[in-house]
């Protein structure tokens, strides 16, 4: 039995890219606690086990759990609701049902592994109805939940199919975290929409408890990102990379994404095809990067996503490459964290440039590994990290005219300024690792 529970989909055991688990593996190891979720494969469950320090309890899916639940519920219908409806949101019924009876199979896990009045920390849009069903079993517990997606506008929300049910899963915590205050804010007014209730700040009364609702901006691991920008072995990769490019007379532009349809992938290569064809920059003088990792690659709308960029990296570089030499670069990989790094310590400009995004830890890791203060990043407004990294060059990736400003900008920068901007990014990264925002959060949770 243990007295701090993490609650995910994913185990941290080969859990490939995403912020959720990047943010949580170091707290979770250094508290000594168990982590609830599950393996990645179907119909396997591993016997409880321990993997760098996390005690590992394993929830199985079916072949069918991982149709309804994960590709369906989770990834079809709530995913693009909540980042801004930007693929339209798909609802059925079976998978509802699919996603009650797998959320029940966590808290039903979770109760069993949690110590009389233990800490859990339930995670992300997959799990919104273990609070509710944990506190049901469990009500000894103290229960918070952290989102790390955007929250929607009430408008969108009130789409969702039995969208009140949701609501009160959230409700079953002592604490609901958002990335930004504004998104704890619309959680609160369907509260009063839905059930009635009469939120005063940041808290709730609700079946005799105080739910608090409150922005919690995640971060990532400083030391980590630190230490690989320090690594001689990185920095010689980095100056590798640099040299296979072109060498430092060719701009370098980086991007690195989940391939999926919230990052702007496609608007992003669309504006440099533009920049590229009105002459702004030259293959000679600039060359792109995009390493875009696989991810959800069942579900329709990504397989779509992939044959768009695909196409148009193919026509870039047939129409502006060379012999031995394209003004594009797309990688359909994933690559380790040492190279992520050496990949940050060799681009002059790195696009991180959604449609929206909950919070957008590449944008931090960048930062962080810029301890040279070089470097420039054009961010989207939309993004989380935007609110904190307002010295990044900010646009608006709808309007391909401002995405172009915005690289333009970075390119036409003085090393002067590009260095102030990067110190004042840094301190802002540093002052706020992910062990403060984990810390901050427990303690609200008490
Ligand atoms: P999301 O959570 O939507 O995937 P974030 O930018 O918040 O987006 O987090 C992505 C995490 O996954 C970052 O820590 C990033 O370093 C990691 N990541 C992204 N692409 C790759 C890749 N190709 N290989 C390894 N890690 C990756
Ligand atoms: C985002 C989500 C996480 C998710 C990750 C990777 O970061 O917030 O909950 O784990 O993407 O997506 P996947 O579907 O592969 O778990």
């Amino acid at each position: 039995m243990k007295r701090f529970v993490v609650v995910a989909n994913r185990l941290p055991v080969d859990a490939g890219p995403g912020g959720l688990v990047s943010a949580l593996q170091p707290i979770t190891r250094s508290s000594g606690g168990a982590w609830v979720g599950w393996t990645g494969n179907p119909d396997e469950r591993p016997e409880p086990f321990e993997h760098e320090g996390v005690h590992i309890h394993p929830v199985e899916l079916s072949a069918d759990d991982i149709d309804r639940y994960y590709e369906g519920q989770s990834n079809s219908t709530i995913w693009p609701l909540f980042h801004d409806g930007v693929e339209p949101s798909v609802h059925h019924r079976p998978w509802r049902v699919a996603y009650q009876a797998v959320n029940m199979r966590f808290a039903e896990a979770a109760a069993a592994v949690a110590a009389e009045g233990a800490t859990v920390w339930v995670h992300d849009y997959q799990l919104m109805l273990v609070p509710g069903m944990l506190r049901e079993l469990r009500p000894d517990l103290r229960i918070g939940f952290f989102l790390h997606i955007p929250f929607p506008p009430v408008e969108l929300f009130m789409q969702l199919p039995r969208r009140t049910d949701f609501v009160r899963g959230l409700l079953g915590a002592d604490l609901v975290g958002f990335q930004q205050p504004l998104a704890a804010q619309n959680f609160l007014r369907l509260t009063t929409q839905l059930l009635g209730l009469r939120p005063e700040g940041e808290r709730v009364e609700y079946e005799g408890r105080t739910v608090t609702a409150r922005a919690f901006p995640i971060s990532i691991d400083v030391s980590e990102i630190d230490e690989l920008a320090a690594d001689p072995e990185v920095q010689e990769e980095a100056r590798r990379l640099r040299k296979d490019l072109g060498g430092d007379r060719r701009l370098l532009l980086l991007g690195v994404d989940r391939l999926d349809y919230t990052k702007g992938i496609d608007q992003r290569i669309e504006a440099y095809g533009e920049l590229l064809a009105d002459g702004t920059v030259s293959n000679e003088e600039a060359v792109l990067v995009q390493v875009a990792t696989p991810s959800r690659m069942r579900v329709a709308q990504y397989q779509q996503l992939r044959e768009r960029v695909e196409r148009e990296v193919g026509r870039i570089n047939g129409e502006f490459g060379d012999v031995g030499r394209a003004p594009l670069h797309y990688l359909f990989q994933s690559r380790s964290r040492a190279e992520l790094v050496a990949l940050y310590l060799a681009a002059d400009i790195m696009l991180v440039t959604p449609l929206r995004d909950g919070m957008n830890l590449v944008a931090k890791e960048y930062v962080a590994a810029r301890r040279d203060e070089g470097g420039a990043l054009v961010l989207s407004e939309f993004t989380g990290a935007a609110s904190e990294l307002s010295d990044a060059f900010l646009v608006n990736p709808y309007d391909v005219d401002d995405l172009k400003r915005g690289i333009n900008a970075a390119i036409a920068a003085s090393p002067d300024d590009l260095a102030a901007r990067m110190r004042k990014m840094r301190e802002t990264v540093r002052a706020n690792d992910v062990g403060r925002w984990a810390k901050q959060f427990l303690e609200a949770l008490g």
